[in-house]
């Protein structure tokens, strides 16, 4: 007989049907009743064991995280807390899990903190909480595919192995295959690329805006989804060295356009997660309700997980320049009072305290952050027209979040030659590098725009989790690379 997936028998299966189910045993209590588990929801199913019927020895290898194939009938259930359980009428052991091994790990079932879950990465798949965010992730990502694709975007593949830093941040990871002990040298003492494997220096991809900009050029619209890498050095609840960024890019579009887009996207992956993973969701709901208890009242979120996503799903976000924010900001109370870190004026980039200030104190929503000066953001952004002589801004955007930060960063591009070689010029970025990058200036530019979203502060936002490394299956951060 074919197995059936605990989701399906606990969903849709009828009362005296006869099943297989295969999982890994959570609980297995008084000899009788096992929990058994097979990632396809939270919930484990109950199986009813007549230990009467059974092998003693067989019973003993019926342990937590052991591997079993049940079959059985499947009958109202005559306790409390689950409608249906099985009835068991034969028990395959699949993989034994001895005992002592298990009490060792995050797979005895009791209360772990995430630091410890985090240290057992290959096991924490098996907890409820990594269950819960893992099924969500994926969501997440599927929706996004699906929101992009109903719109008729293409998905687009940029390369991870290129020789741009699109950001200019220097962040990178270099690539190369010489012998690291043996590196060949020029005359001046520079290591002589020309020998390396590509014949230049090259890094892992920080981004995949460049090249998506490229095919929105041809395509009209087009998103990439891939991993991207930055060497940082920022060991923070919200940094990875290597994350997913979603980045669409659509010709004609402008700034206005660009958060239009975004903002719908946003909602649309709240609304996916609210309406395909209720068991989840109330589950993180449930388990952040609980902590939130332990800490002090003005530190707790001042809305449940699911009342933020339904807020995000039914409300607008507030959209201000980044002049009018310093205008906000150095009126604020807040500011008067000496109680930011960092001081504001404008010119200077904005402190993560001045956003929290913003989305969290302010407008208690997200907000997105628009034309800011052009001194620190990238040189592809799109120079604003008009600007007061010693004030130039561009056509730059933020998405702040509650509770996150910024989730998207994104952009007008410019698209006049003349204005994108002088940007070039001033960042010291050299245009025979970037010539397949300038020339589509060259051959029909026009006005496009785009964004990148950062897939896991997504993920942390849609499932509660306050640390970036809780929602990514083997996160890479500075001196952590073990799985
Ligand atoms: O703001 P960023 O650097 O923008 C770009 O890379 C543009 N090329 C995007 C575009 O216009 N196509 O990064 C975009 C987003 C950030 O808003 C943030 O959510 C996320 O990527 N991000 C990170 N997430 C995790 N760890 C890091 N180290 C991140 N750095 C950026
Ligand atoms: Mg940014």
């Amino acid at each position: 007989m074919k197995r059936t997936k605990i989701v399906d028998v606990l969903t849709n299966t009828a009362i005296g049907t006869e099943v297989v189910v295969k999982g890994w045993v959570r609980a297995f209590r008084s000899n009788r009743f096992i929990q058994l588990n097979d990632g396809s929801t939270i919930h484990s199913l109950q199986a009813v064991v007549d230990f009467e019927k059974f092998d003693e020895a067989l019973l003993k290898k019926i342990t937590t995280a052991a591997a079993v194939g049940l079959t059985g009938q499947l009958i109202a259930s005559q306790g409390a807390g689950q409608a249906v359980e099985l009835q068991v009428n034969a028990i395959e052991i699949i993989g034994e899990a001895n005992p002592d091994d298990v009490q060792k790990t995050v797979m005895q079932p009791k209360k772990h903190s995430l630091e410890f879950l985090r240290e057992q990465a290959h096991l924490r798949f098996r907890t409820n909480v990594f269950g819960a965010v893992f099924r969500i992730r994926h969501g997440v990502a599927y929706s996004i595919h699906k929101f992009f694709n109903d719109k008729g975007f293409y998905y687009l593949h940029t390369p991870i192995i290129t020789a741009s830093d699109a950001e200019g941040a220097g962040e990178m990871f270099h690539v190369t295959n010489l012998d690291l002990n043996k590196l060949p040298k020029n005359e001046d003492g520079s290591i002589n690329f020309n020998e390396d494997f590509f014949e230049r220096p090259v890094n892992l991809t920080v981004s995949g805006q460049l090249e998506a900009e490229l095919g929105a050029l041809a395509l009209g619209q087009v998103y990439t989804f891939g991993p991207t890498f930055r060497a940082e050095n920022s060991n923070t609840s919200r940094h990875l060295a290597e994350f997913w960024m979603i980045e669409p890019e659509v010709a004609f579009n402008d700034l206005n356009d660009n958060m239009d887009l975004a903002e719908e996207m946003l909602k649309y992956i709240c609304r996916y997660v609210v309406d395909n993973f209720a068991d989840d969701l109330a589950f993180l709901n449930e388990r952040e309700l609980k902590e939130e208890q332990s800490k002090p009242a003005n530190e707790r979120n001042e809305m449940s997980l699911i009342d933020r996503l339904n807020f995000v799903i039914n409300n607008d976000f507030k959209r201000i320049t980044y002049t009018e924010a310093v205008d906000i900001l150095m009126n604020s109370n807040h500011y008067k009072k000496k109680k930011f870190k960092y001081d504001v004026n404008w010119g200077t980039d904005l402190q993560s305290e001045h956003e929290r200030y913003l989305v969290e104190k302010e407008f208690k929503r997200p907000v997105i952050i628009t034309n800011y000066p052009a001194s620190f953001k990238a040189f592809y952004m799109r120079r604003d027209d008009n600007c007061e002589v010693g004030k130039e801004t561009v056509a730059a955007m933020d998405i702040l979040f509650p509770g996150i930060g910024e989730m998207v960063g994104g952009s007008q591009r410019e698209e006049r030659l003349d204005v994108l070689k002088e940007k070039c010029a001033a960042f010291g970025i050299h245009e025979e590098d970037l010539w397949w990058y300038l020339d589509t200036r060259k051959f029909g530019s026009v006005p496009h725009a785009g964004f990148g979203l950062g897939f896991e502060r997504m993920v942390m936002f849609v499932t509660g989790m306050s640390n970036i490394r809780d929602v990514i299956p083997f996160p890479r951060t500075p001196g952590n690379a073990e799985f």
